[in-house]
Formats: C-alpha cells, structure tokens, sequence
C-alpha cells in the first residue's frame, strides 16, 4: 500500500472516528448514561467499536435500542480488580470441603434416585458447582497474535487461529505442595492463550466468523457419501432464502433466522447419528443416572438420543455424526478418588475408550473424529476432553472461550439446567407478569469461587431494590429462590467455580431477564441466538455499578426484552418426549451447524 493511499485511508477513518465519538457523545447525554467519566471512555472504546462495526452481524446489533448495544462494551481501562478478587497467579482453585459435604450427598442420591423430589435441599442452586475445580492459567505471558483484544480484527492475519500452537510450552508445576489446594487437575500442560482481559460477546462474534472462514475439519481419509450431503446443506444453509413468517419463530431473538429455519429443516431431512454401542455402564450408556440436578442436560441429551428412531441409525456408514454416548457426573461419580486431587484416571478411562472404538472400527479415522461429538456438562469434562478428544464436538456447560480449548464454530456451549423433577421437567414453568415483578434484581447462592464474594461485598443488604444473598435458608421445594426467580425483573447469573451456571437457563424458565455477569462464558446456543437481545451482560468489573446498569434501562426496552426471554424460552425447555425447537434438538442442531459448517470434503 502506498504512503498516500495509507495516510487517506488513516484520515478517513480519523474523519469517522470523530463522527462516530460526537455521536455517541450526544447520545450519553441524551439517554443520560450513569457513567461518570463519558468522555474518557468514551475515547478508550472507539477503537474497538469501530472493529465491532465492521464485522458484527448488521441484524443482530441493529435490533437493539443504541443504548443497550454498547453496555458490554464499557471499558474503563484503567480499572483496578476490586479487592477481593484473587489474581489468579495459583494454578487451581480446589476447595477440599465442597468434596463430600452435605449438599454434595444430597445432589448424589437426587440424582441416582430419578423419582424422589429433590426436598428443600437447594437453596439458591442448592448444589451448583460443589467440588468444581478450576484451572487457571498460571501467568499472562504473551505470545504472538494472543493479544486478541487489541489486535486488527480487520487484518485476519494478524489474528491467529484459536488452535494452539503445536508443541506450545510446558509449564512447570508447582513444587509447593503444602497446600492443600492444588493439583486438581493436573492436566493442564499448556498455556492457555491469553486474549486480553475478557472476550465481550460481540468480539465473539468475531472470533465465530473468523474460525469460520479459517479452521477446518480435517479432510476425510476417504470420501463418503455424506460429506456431499453435508456439503449441499450448507450451501443451502448459505443461501436460505428469506423466511416467511413462520409464527413460532421471532425473527430479532436469532443471529439470522432464515439460516437457522433452513439448518434445522435440513438437520430434519438428512441427519444420521450413529451410537457407539460400546462402553459399560453406568459411566456410558445410562442415562437415567443423570435426570436431576444441575448436571441434568447430559443426561436428558442422552436419553433422548439414545431413543431417537428418526435420527439414529445403526448404519454407520450413513452417519453424520458418531456420538460418545458418556456422562461426565458419572464418570467423576464412579472414578474420582475423594481428596485425591487428582482425575488423572478419569482422563486416563476416557482415552481407553478411544482407544477401543479407533482400533476396532475405521470411523474414527476417516476424519480424525472431526465428525464425533460429545455431550458432557460437568466441569471437569472440558479439561478430560481436552487432550484426546480436542477434534471431536464437544457440548460443554462448561464453556469458556479462554479455556480448556474451547473453540468456537466447533465446540458447543451446552446449556446448563437444573432439573427439579425428572418426571415433570416443566413444574414451576412459567413467572409473573412484568407489571407484578417487583423486585429489580435478585441472586442468591453459595460463594463459590472468586467473584461471587465480590458481588455480595458490593450488593449484599446495601439496597432495598438489590436482593443479592448468599445461600437461602431452606425452603420447602426451594420455594424462596423460585418465588423471587418468578418475581424479579433482573436475575443475576453471576460465575461460580467456572463460567457457567444454571441460572442462565433457571431466569429464562421463570421469564425473568438473565444478567450474565461472567466474563469469557460463551452463552448456550451462541451461533443461532442472538443473545443481546433478550439479555443483559456485564463484565465483571463493572460490578459497582450494576444497579446503574439496570436502571438506565428503560421500561420499554425492558418489556421487549422480556417478551423476548418468552420468545426464547421454547428452545431451554425439556420435554419428556422430545418437541419440535426444544432444547434436546437446540443441542443436536448446534452440533449439526458446527460440523456442517466445518466440512471440508475430499
Ligand atoms: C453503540 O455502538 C454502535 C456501533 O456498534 C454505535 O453506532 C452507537 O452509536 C453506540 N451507541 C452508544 C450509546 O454508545
Ligand atoms: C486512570 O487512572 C488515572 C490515575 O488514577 C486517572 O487520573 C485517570 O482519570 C483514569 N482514567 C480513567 C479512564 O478512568
Ligand atoms: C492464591 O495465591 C494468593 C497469593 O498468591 C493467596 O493469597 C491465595 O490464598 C491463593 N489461593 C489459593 C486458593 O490457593
Ligand atoms: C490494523 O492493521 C493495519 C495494517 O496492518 C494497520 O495499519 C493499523 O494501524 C492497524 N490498526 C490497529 C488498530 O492496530
Ligand atoms: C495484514 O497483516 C499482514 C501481515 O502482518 C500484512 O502483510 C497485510 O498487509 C495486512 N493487511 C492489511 C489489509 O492491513
Ligand atoms: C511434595 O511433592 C513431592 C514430589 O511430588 C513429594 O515427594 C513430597 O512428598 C511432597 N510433599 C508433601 C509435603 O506432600
Ligand atoms: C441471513 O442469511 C441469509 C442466507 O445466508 C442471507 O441471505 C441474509 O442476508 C442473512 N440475513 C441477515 C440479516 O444477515
Ligand atoms: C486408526 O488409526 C490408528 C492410529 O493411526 C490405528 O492404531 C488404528 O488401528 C486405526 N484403526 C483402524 C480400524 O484401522
């Protein structure tokens, strides 16, 4: 390029940036944004706006009121973590008293005895996340192109691809072993990649298309039939045409409607699944282990599969995918040694079975398991899979875009729920009206991990509209927690041990507005939903000003969001028999749309 040509370019965009700032100036003013120091920020978030203009979907960000489209955007550079946030120097966060504590037993035999009620157990979540371990990254170090933030969204080579590199290094464990906290698990060989601080949803908008447009599947040793079938699906997909109004689909709560009609009526059409009828149980193949509870999509997902007359097959050779029909609960429950720290066994159980089903069988091979997929919701399952089955689809409730290696446009953020009752899934379904939600917002639960004490320092009994609690006293079938989930306006869906919670899922069943306060957590769903219009995210640093947040806004917008958590609620919801859109073929059609949209045939 040459000088000029650059120097115009570069006062072009200067000419923008200037309009682009001045407009958004009087729109503060306008709309009175309670951020005290506007300009400033202002002047520290153009630049990634512009990036986010470029390349954001138009449909999804131009439905949303202006005001509400930047608000994950707010970037106060200079911000300092607020006391109590540990730097996540240590490698692992373990606390040894979750393991084995009362509401861990409690949740175990919920789950093993499928027809008892829960009980009162649950206040607040009751049992979400007890005896999660979290890996952190140990050190920010930079490498080239981790910088993603900051770096040229627009210049796709200066952005690497999300695989890590080959053969990255090894870092070394800690020889401190005093305490008690660490070593689980110990899996973690690599750095993860550090992108900057936190990825906002519009940047993983970003990074969708961009591993879109760059990665891969691996070419199939040997052509089959159904990579055509897939191949013509997504040219179809691409080229869908235009919907006509079909009433159960609202159009502003979706990346773009008439590819995801198209897609799911085309998953309808052709999909095949095979079911590897290896693998004992109760680790694989037994679904009813896994009915209740927060790890409870597993096993639904499982059970519904497994069922599946239209979409199983057991022709493999007309499958389009091979399903690794294991539940991470009962993995962990049979294998995890209490207080060992440690699920190098686990890790170590699932590769013997890889290892099986590759030798006996060529499906494997033709593909490098790039048409496998797996359905797992128990934290640690992203960090088991992470070594052996990093090709494979995997549908994580745990799903961090900086972690584990969780990539976009292949994995699959799988939605966390809690299933109360096994044979009535939907008891409860429903909340009260907005005119009747009196409460702006609500939390509660157990502090687990770093932010949720953060959250309580700053909300807890500090403001009459703010109901944030830690645990609930026990209530009969959790009533409390339901009561307020049913009567807020605002629920707060704040991380614990890792980024997902079940809260997410929990506001929309009660038609409450989910408040994703969890930076990095891809939300269920990602690459069909467009999740900012029915959901309010805010970055974790931004907590002091939550309240202002939410009061800034409007009722109006409000209603539309809410109307929208109502529009949305079809595809969270488990049906004893599967329906049409539900949440059983929301996760199915992700995994579909991923490998459909990664094919790379012979
Ligand atoms: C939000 O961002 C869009 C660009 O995505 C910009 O046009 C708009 O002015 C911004 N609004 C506010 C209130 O910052
Ligand atoms: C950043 O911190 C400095 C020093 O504390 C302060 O003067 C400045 O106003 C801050 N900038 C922003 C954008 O908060
Ligand atoms: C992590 O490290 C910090 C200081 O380095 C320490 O205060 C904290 O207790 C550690 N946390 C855990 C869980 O080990
Ligand atoms: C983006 O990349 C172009 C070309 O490499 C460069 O001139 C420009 O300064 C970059 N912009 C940013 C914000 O880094
Ligand atoms: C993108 O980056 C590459 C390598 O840094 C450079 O050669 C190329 O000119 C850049 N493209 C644009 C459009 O800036
Ligand atoms: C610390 O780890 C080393 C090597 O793994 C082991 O030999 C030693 O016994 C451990 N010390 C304690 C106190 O656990
Ligand atoms: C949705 O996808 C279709 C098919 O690729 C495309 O023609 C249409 O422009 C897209 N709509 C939007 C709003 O992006
Ligand atoms: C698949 O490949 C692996 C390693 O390359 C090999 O060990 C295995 O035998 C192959 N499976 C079959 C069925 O050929």
């Amino acid at each position: 390029m040459s000088h000029e040509l650059q120097y115009l370019l570069e006062t072009k965009r200067l000419v923008w940036l200037v309009a682009v700032v001045f407009a958004l100036f009087m729109m503060f003013q306008y709309f009175e944004f309670p951020y005290g120091d506007v300009v400033s920020s202002l002047f520290s978030a153009s630049k990634a706006q512009i990036l986010e203009t470029e390349s954001y979907p138009p449909e999804a960000s131009s439905q949303l009121p202006p005001i509400l489209r930047n608000i994950t955007r707010f970037d106060s550079s200079n911000y300092t973590k607020p006391a109590g946030i540990l730097e996540k120097d240590n490698r692992t966060i373990y606390k040894e008293n979750d393991v084995g504590s009362g509401n861990f037993e409690s949740e175990r035999n919920a789950n093993l005895d499928e027809f008892t009620e829960t009980g009162d157990d649950v206040s607040g979540e009751g049992v979400e996340e007890v005896e999660k371990a979290e890996v952190l990254a140990p050190e920010k170090a930079r490498e080239p192109g981790g910088d993603f933030l900051t770096s040229n969204l627009s210049n796709s080579s200066s952005v690497q691809d999300f695989e890590e590199p080959a053969g990255s290094q090894k870092i070394p464990v800690p020889s401190d072993n005093k305490s008690s906290v660490n070593e689980v698990p110990p899996v973690k060989g690599r750095h993860e990649k550090p992108m900057g601080e936190v990825v906002t949803i519009l940047e993983m908008h970003d990074m969708l298309v961009h591993n879109r447009a760059s990665t891969r599947s691996m070419k199939p040793r040997w052509s089959s039939a159904v990579d055509q079938e897939l191949l013509d699906a997504k040219l179809q997909i691409e080229n869908a045409p235009a919907i006509d109004n079909d009433p159960t689909l609202y159009p502003s709560v979706y990346v773009n409607v008439s590819r995801f009609k198209r897609s799911y009526e085309l998953m309808e059409k052709i999909l095949k699944v095979y079911i590897y009828k290896e693998g004992e149980k109760p680790i694989f193949h037994q679904p009813q282990a896994v009915l209740k509870g927060i790890y409870a999509s597993e096993g639904w997902f499982m059970k519904h599969m497994k069922a599946s007359k239209h979409f199983v097959t057991k022709k493999p050779k007309q499958a389009h995918l091979f399903y690794i029909p294991f539940s991470s609960r009962m993995l962990e429950e049979k294998l995890y040694v209490p207080g060992s720290h440690n699920h190098k066994n686990l890790v170590q159980y699932l590769k013997n079975y890889l290892d099986l089903v590759v030798g006996r069988y060529n499906f494997w091979n033709r593909t490098g398991g790039s048409d496998h997929f797996l359905v797992a919701c128990h934290d640690w399952a992203a960090s088991e899979t992470k070594k052996h089955m990093d090709t494979c689809i995997r549908a994580l409730c745990n799903s961090d875009v900086k972690k584990e290696g969780f990539k976009l446009g292949k994995d699959v953020a799988l939605p966390e729920t809690f299933v109360r009752s096994a044979k009535d899934p939907l008891r409860e379904f429903g909340g009260k009206p907005p005119s009747q939600r009196s409460t702006l917002a609500f939390f509660a639960g157990q502090m687990h991990g770093d932010f949720r004490p953060v959250l309580l320092q700053h909300w807890e009994n500090k403001d009459p509209d703010m109901k944030i609690f830690g645990k609930l006293p026990k209530s009969k079938n959790n009533k409390n927690y339901v009561q307020y989930m049913k009567s807020s306006k605002y629920c707060i869906c704040a991380k614990g041990y890792e980024v997902n919670s079940p809260r997410v899922v929990e506001a929309i069943f009660y038609e409450c507005v989910p408040v994703i306060i969890s930076d990095n957590f891809v939300p269920p769903f990602f690459e069909i939903l467009n999740w900012e219009s029915f959901a309010v995210f805010v970055q974790e640093k931004d907590i002091a000003n939550l309240k202002n947040i939410l009061v800034s806004i409007s009722q109006k917008r409000y209603l539309v969001m809410q109307e929208r958590v109502k529009q949305v609620q079809q595809h969270f919801l488990w049906h004893v028999k599967p329906v049409k859109y539900d949440i059983f073929h929301m996760i199915l059609h992700s995994i579909w749309y991923n490998r459909v949209f990664r094919i790379n045939p012979r």
